[in-house]
């Protein structure tokens, strides 16, 4: 039980991977609109996957100890879900916040990522802005990854700006190590304290992957055995991009054409 660190030519497979997902949610975008089922977009997002990119959608089936095989190929959480939404016959309507989690697998290994989805234009100001800060609050993780930085900057750098927006960090779910596995070791925590956790050698890549709620960290599961939902029904926000860490510094490799744009964050406002 140890941290893999990726081979070039394994590397390689990763930047494909990690395109092919994000491409995934590129193919999805127009048709995330109000009216559309979030069983319609898994639907949708499953016969890309496997009919025009030849990847395998690796949520499908997948049954990690003390959980049942989950039944579909993507993760869709919507509002007050924090992660692990399973796509169904819930109809999306404006004002809707939804996150879609796609991991594809190509050539043995994995890509994983996530984005949020405003629905229509009358998505409430706290919604639009816990969306921003979670999005900000991943990329300030990111900027944290180079060789001899250690997790806790990563998770400090998310909980440092995600608190001082007013809002909290969900404790039970974390990044994680993924290459051949879908998960790996290690886990990402998204909070922390600066210089603490393993330290960042090149060649790992792992997740980072923040779900933020506007109001209390607390949770609960559904009887489903998947879904996570705010305790207090607050409203949650995730985004996920998968990381090498490089000689130097980083590459996000979850990047396609439609990704959202890294945030410019000014001193004053992080
Ligand atoms: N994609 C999720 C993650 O980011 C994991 C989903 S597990 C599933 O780690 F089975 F629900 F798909
Ligand atoms: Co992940
Ligand atoms: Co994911």
């Amino acid at each position: 039980m140890s941290v893999s660190i990726k081979t070039p030519e394994q590397i390689e497979k990763m930047r494909v991977a990690g395109r092919l997902a994000s491409e995934v949610l590129d193919y999805i975008t127009p048709y995330v609109v109000p009216g559309v089922t979030t069983g319609e977009l898994d639907r949708l997002c499953h016969d890309y996957m496997v009919q025009v990119q030849d990847t395998i959608p690796a949520p499908l089936n997948y049954a990690p100890p003390g959980y049942p095989p989950y039944p579909k190929s993507i993760c869709t959480s919507v509002n007050h879900q924090v992660c692990h939404g399973v796509p169904g016959d819930r109809v999306l309507k404006r004002g809707d916040i939804v996150n879609l989690d796609v991991t594809v697998i190509s050539d043995g290994y994995h890509g994983d990522t996530s984005r949020m989805f405003l629905l229509g234009g009358d998505v409430s100001i706290l919604a639009r802005r816990l969306c921003q800060v979670t999005l900000e609050s991943l990329w300030l993780g990111i900027a944290a990854v180079q060789p001899g930085a250690h997790l806790g900057d990563i998770g400090y750098a998310i909980q440092r700006h995600a608190e001082r927006h007013g809002f909290s960090i969900v404790r039970e779910f974390c990044g994680h190590g993924i290459g051949r596995k879908f998960h790996e070791e290690p886990q990402v925590l998204h909070y922390g304290r600066p210089g603490a956790g393993m330290e960042l050698v090149p060649g790992m890549t792992f997740t980072i992957e923040p779900m933020i709620n506007a109001g209390k960290p607390a949770i609960s599961e559904l009887p489903d055995g998947w879904t996570i939902v705010t305790k207090d029904r607050s409203l949650s926000a995730q985004w996920e991009h998968t990381i090498l860490v490089t000689g130097t510094g980083h590459e996000v490799l979850t990047l396609s054409a439609g990704t959202p744009p890294e945030p410019a964050i000014f001193p004053s406002s992080t």
